[in-house]
């Protein structure tokens, strides 16, 4: 008799559980979302020109964000001013807040929510000194982004770019020598 009135306790329980599904609209601490779809971050191409984001991609962020998709997180914005990819959106200088601003307005009108994905794109040696540059570079790129009205940011650490090297031991290896290896090997 107690484990029928167990079993109806809790059928009763589980049937008062709210359900919800993709499209509901969800609220994290200080965040709402209109539903739980994301945009994975993608570079996309024809974003950049001159230092500016391009009309392509508002146009695109507006389609996106008009459509289905709660919350985008934009492809890697660099933090510094690499050359070598010109044409990446960068998010390095103060200027490129005021585009910014225009593009989490846009995507905020449309009841969407956007998150910077910041990073240094290129993967190569470092030295702590640049570790210790890399932490200023993207304290100062994050609090662009709070200024531009992103609502987060999201640190990019792919399998291709620089951070991932403190977590791939192969390429971990490969900037350390064999005895800091075998100490390392030691203190696991
Ligand atoms: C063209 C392209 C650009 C991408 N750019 C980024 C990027 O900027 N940052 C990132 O973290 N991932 C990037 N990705 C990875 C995607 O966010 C995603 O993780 C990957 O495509 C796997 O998801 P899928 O199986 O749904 O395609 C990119 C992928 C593609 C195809």
């Amino acid at each position: 008799m107690l484990k029928l009135i167990f079993l109806l306790i809790l059928l009763v329980q589980i049937h008062s559980i709210e359900k919800k599904d993709l499209f509901d609209e969800t609220q994290f601490k200080y965040l709402k979302l209109k539903n739980r779809v994301f945009r994975a971050p993608v570079i996309d191409c024809e974003s950049w020109v001159n230092g500016k984001l391009t009309d392509v991609f508002y146009r695109r962020y507006d389609e996106l964000s008009k459509n289905e998709v709660g919350t985008i997180i934009t492809g890697q914005m660099l933090i510094s001013d690499d050359k070598e990819y010109e044409n990446m959106v960068r998010i390095n200088k103060d200027e490129y807040i005021e585009g910014f601003k225009k593009l989490t307005d846009l995507v905020h009108k449309n009841g969407a929510n956007i998150i910077a994905q910041l990073g240094p794109f290129r993967k190569t040696d470092i030295t702590k000194d640049q570790i210790h540059e890399l932490e200023n570079l993207f304290a100062d790129a994050a609090v662009r982004a709070q200024k531009a009205g992103f609502d987060g940011i999201e640190i990019c650490a792919n399998h291709h770019v620089l951070l991932s090297q403190f977590y791939l031991l192969y390429s971990t290896i490969e900037m350390m020598n064999m005895e800091e290896v075998m100490k390392t090997e030691q203190d696991l």
